[in-house]
């Protein structure tokens, strides 16, 4: 699964990353970053990365399995 985030989109609710550390991190800001290159995550990890995609208000993040 390769999960992709908005820059333009996130504004920072954080939701993703409290949810879901294992696949997102803050960035400085508190914006949304990657835990693994390239957005790649492992299929271990794909329903985290799930609940953070369902969880952001923006909906800033894309999954493409
Ligand atoms: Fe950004 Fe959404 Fe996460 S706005 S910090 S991607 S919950």
């Amino acid at each position: 699964m390769r999960v992709v985030v908005d820059e333009s989109v996130c504004t920072g609710h954080g939701r993703c990353y409290a949810l879901a550390p294992e696949v997102f991190t803050p960035d400085d800001y508190g914006h949304c970053a990657l835990v693994h290159a390239a957005g790649e995550v492992p299929d271990a990890l794909a329903d985290a990365a799930r609940l953070g995609r369902d969880n952001c208000p923006e909906q800033a993040i894309s999954l493409f399995e």
